[in-house]
């Protein structure tokens, strides 16, 4: 049977090579929004290692919108010149690469996780930059040592607006391929989308059409400056963690259809982020492949499911099932970068290293039936000496 993992899908006008997409992951390695040497590597390895797609870590439109001091940026010519080389290796490996605008709001000003993961002060977030403050949509505060942030007036909401347009302008000029917009994780979107953290009395607050309005807002400015020829991805927390009261998987079966309308090609079903995290690692295999399945159905739109896939045949079961179009594997290729190409090599045992890079394949394909009569021989003399 043909393997739907390694079957092409085009979307627009980008046809990707298979169904293997890696998940943004944030390096917080970058100095002033710059990207660098670290992150041509982290990106290239994945460019080798055979996926379709590689998404680019969560990317603030504005000095206001970083999460970390330390994260990469798209407001400037510097850091937009910066991905250049990262896009140009990308593509020399035919691969297709996307980067992920985001905007923090409350939650904007920490450290890395593995830098303790706690808050900044207002002192040390002045320090970075002059403009980096705590906004959402309203005056509520995250528990622990975060402070209140400012609840966004319209003229500082379209502002923010202005700066998701204004970057998928600089990432199309960069060279992208994709674009995915950071709707999840409790990030500024996902604040104003929440009934736990939007408590507004204005037309961006109250009914799910209210707080959808700045999604659906900043996914039409950003149209209107990203190709028609290129997708354009939306991540969302499938549901917030608040339960019932929170934002819902049903809710997001109606967003997801709105998005759609609005010329959104893919969910990225991921969740948690205003009551949970997303990453909580007590979640089984495949724990977030569930709410992929209802929004691609209830939407009829392609989807990316993701969260703990990490074994071929439960990648090819996603496919086949119809629970998604795409998986998106984010611990497991940095476990291990080359996943696409072990699994196409484990899945066909005749793809003779196909895809691998071109100064690679080569040396592969002559070692492997050498290797093949070399284990054999260790096989039978571990036998025969078993039997001694
Ligand atoms: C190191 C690391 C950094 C991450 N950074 C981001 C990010 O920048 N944007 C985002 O949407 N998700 C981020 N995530 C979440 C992943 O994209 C992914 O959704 C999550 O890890 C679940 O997939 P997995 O089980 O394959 O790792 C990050 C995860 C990890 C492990």
């Amino acid at each position: 049977m043909e393997q739907l993992l390694f079957s092409p899908l085009k979307i627009r006008d980008l046809t990707l090579k298979n169904r293997i997409a890696i998940s943004p992951m944030s390096q917080h390695m970058a100095t002033g929004g710059v990207p660098t040497n670290w992150h041509l590597v982290h990106v290239g390895q994945f460019a080798l290692g055979g996926a379709a797609l590689v998404l680019m870590e969560s990317t603030a439109v504005s000095a206001e919108g970083m999460s970390g001091h330390d994260d990469i940026g798209l407001w400037t010519d510097e850091q937009e010149n910066a991905f250049k080389p990262i896009v140009a290796f990308c593509h020399s490996q035919q691969t297709a690469i996307g980067i992920q605008l985001s905007h923090a709001g409350r939650k904007a000003g920490k450290h890395a996780l593995w830098k303790g993961d706690k808050p900044l002060t207002l002192e040390e977030m002045q320090a970075v930059s002059g403009s980096w403050r705590r906004v959402a949509p309203s005056a509520t505060a995250m528990e622990g040592a975060w402070t209140v942030p400012h609840p966004l007036t319209k003229d500082e909401i379209l502002e923010v607006v202005g700066s998701f347009a204004y970057a998928a302008r600089r990432a199309d000029r960069a060279g992208f391929d994709v674009l995915e917009l950071h709707f999840a994780h409790g990030y500024l979107v996902a604040q104003f989308l929440s009934p736990l953290t939007n408590l507004r009395g204005d037309e961006y607050g109250g009914s799910i059409e209210n707080r959808m309005r700045l999604a659906i807002e900043i996914v039409s400015a950003v149209r209107r400056h990203w190709p028609a020829s290129k997708p354009l991805i939306c991540r969302i927390s499938a549901v917030d963690g608040g339960g019932a009261q929170g934002w819902t998987l049903e809710d997001s079966v109606l967003f997801a259809r709105v998005l759609k309308q609005h010329g959104v090609d893919v969910i990225d079903c991921s969740s948690g982020g205003i009551a949970q995290s997303p990453t909580a690692s007590a979640r089984g295999l495949g724990f977030q492949v569930p709410y992929a399945s209802r929004i691609r159905l209830g939407a009829d739109i392609c989807v990316q499911a993701v969260g703990f896939i990490i074994d071929p045949e439960q990648a090819e079961e996603i496919l086949r099932n119809g629970d998604a179009d795409l998986v998106a594997i984010g611990r497991e290729a940095l476990f291990d970068p080359y996943w696409p190409n072990h699994t196409k090599a484990a899945m066909d045992k005749k793809s003779q290293f196909v895809g691998w890079p071109e100064p690679y394949r080569m040396w592969l394909q002559k070692r492997a039936p050498v290797l093949a009569d070399a284990l054999a021989s260790v096989r039978e003399d571990g036998a025969r000496k078993a039997l001694a």
